[in-house]
């Protein structure tokens, strides 16, 4: 029997309703704050990353499905989405034009990591991007929006962490300084020995317990901000406060991915264990420029849906639907049931039937297994009196009416 690929899971009813539930309201929220979405390929050239993401980061040394097509040109399952974004951003001039421009995008990121509890080598984002305004404003309110969507799904017990990483100016003077402080260090890992060297900003994110023991006395960038950096956050963390948004500022946050600059932030979810961010992201002010495109600020973030799903209650977006059941003894009660189905779906009310034959008992067993609410009994003596059966399923009673009244009164009762 072939199987999935390790890391890659399928998701399977009715597990697949609570992920339309969470995509629908994130939709919902997107449109409430001026967003519009954007689908991408999931395919784009290896360099996009190589270059967005960083060198340096696990992602592109370790993590990226890369291969070349039958050109020879090297290409990528997109570990991310905010470089694709982006890409297609600069590609068809949809920075253009005065003011904020709000995109948003669902689906699958690649990653070769080691699959574990919330750790997926095929796993979903909810995306949202933000360009062409610097405001501190709009952080703020890019923030407000993930918070929005999180708390409509219901996710308690969330923090909010947050620091800034400056501008490239603050990072080079900050880099110098911790570049200067790791030189001395004994015991970092391979990766950090030699990301010190190369950008020591990568080792303030080494996952090693080793390395972050040692990194407790190492200087913060907070301490190395520009004046107008300084501000910028002050003025974030001071709008969030207006709102009421709790947060905690933690400054060696610096995320796993290089574009970022000014605010970053990341909310963890308490009962997922080791992987507890649920979302996370920040400005990225200078990737428009690392890729050859104009100045043009921008903030985004993602939610990591894999790990949201793991933690938002089980019975969420599980609503009682309303179905009907026919259940049809005969030939001509199943030809008199085949036509109800039709015109009780045209009605949009759910509804199914035993295609095979079945016995009355056996039908019913299906009635209770697709979920009905009411089932419907026909016969031949309900075809001669013109009256169908209609049982609720909850209480077991029963009412007769009419065969004629069916489709119109259950059509009622499913939109009360
Ligand atoms: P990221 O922090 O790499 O940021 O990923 C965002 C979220 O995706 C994480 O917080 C986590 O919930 C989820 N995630 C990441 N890797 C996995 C995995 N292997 N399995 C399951 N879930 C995972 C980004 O991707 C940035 N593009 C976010 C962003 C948008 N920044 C600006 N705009």
């Amino acid at each position: 029997m072939i199987k999935a690929i390790r890391g890659m899971r399928d998701l399977l009813p009715p597990e697949t309703s609570r992920w339309q539930w969470v995509e629908q309201v994130a939709r919902e929220v997107f449109g409430l704050y001026g967003y519009r979405e954007i689908r991408l390929p999931l395919l784009e050239r290896t360099e996009l990353f190589a270059r967005s993401i960083g060198a340096d980061t696990d992602i592109v040394g370790k993590e990226m499905y890369s291969f070349p097509d039958r050109k020879g040109d090297s290409l990528t399952l997109r570990p991310e989405a905010t470089a694709s974004v982006l890409r297609a951003v600069l590609e068809k001039g949809l920075d253009k034009g005065a003011g904020v421009k709000k995109l948003y995008t669902l689906g699958p990121m690649f990653r070769y990591e080691r699959p574990q509890k919330g750790r997926y080598r095929q796993f979903y984002q909810i995306n949202c991007e933000a360009f062409g305004v610097d405001a501190p404003e709009l952080d703020a309110e890019v923030i407000l929006l993930l918070l929005d969507i999180l708390a409509r799904l219901k996710l308690s017990e969330t923090r909010l962490l947050i620091n800034s990483l400056g501008c490239p100016e603050c990072q080079v003077k900050f880099k110098a300084a911790l570049g200067l402080f790791l030189i001395s260090r004994e015991g970092l890992c391979e990766d950090c020995q030699r990301r010190r060297e190369t950008n020591p900003l990568r080792v303030l994110d080494c996952k090693s317990v080793h390395c972050k023991e040692i990194l407790k006395d190492a200087p913060v960038i907070r301490d190395y901000l520009c004046p107008d950096c300084a501000a910028h956050f002050a003025r974030v963390l001071a709008l969030l406060k207006h709102f009421g948004v709790a947060y905690e500022e933690q400054p060696r946050l610096v995320r796993g991915l290089d574009y970022y600059s000014r605010t970053a932030f990341e909310v963890v979810a308490t009962g997922l264990g080791a992987q507890d961010a649920v979302a996370g992201g920040g400005r990225y002010n200078g990737l428009s420029q690392e890729l050859g495109g104009p100045i043009l600020p921008a903030i985004g973030f993602a939610i990591g849906e894999d790990r949201l799903l793991e933690v938002l209650p089980r019975d969420l977006g599980q609503g009682n639907e309303f179905k009907v059941f026919l259940a049809a003894l005969g030939e001509p009660a199943r030809d008199k049931a085949f036509g109800l189905l039709q015109e009780l779906r045209r009605c949009n009310v759910a509804a199914e039937m035993d295609l095979e034959g079945r016995s009355l008992k056996a039908q019913m067993t299906l009635a209770d297994r697709f979920g009905a609410l009411y089932t419907v009994i026909l016969g031949d003596r309900e075809l001669e009196t013109g009256e169908a059966m209609v049982r609720r399923m909850a209480e077991g009673s029963q009412e007769r009416v009419a065969l004629q009244d069916l489709t119109t009164l259950l059509a009622a009762r499913a939109r009360e």
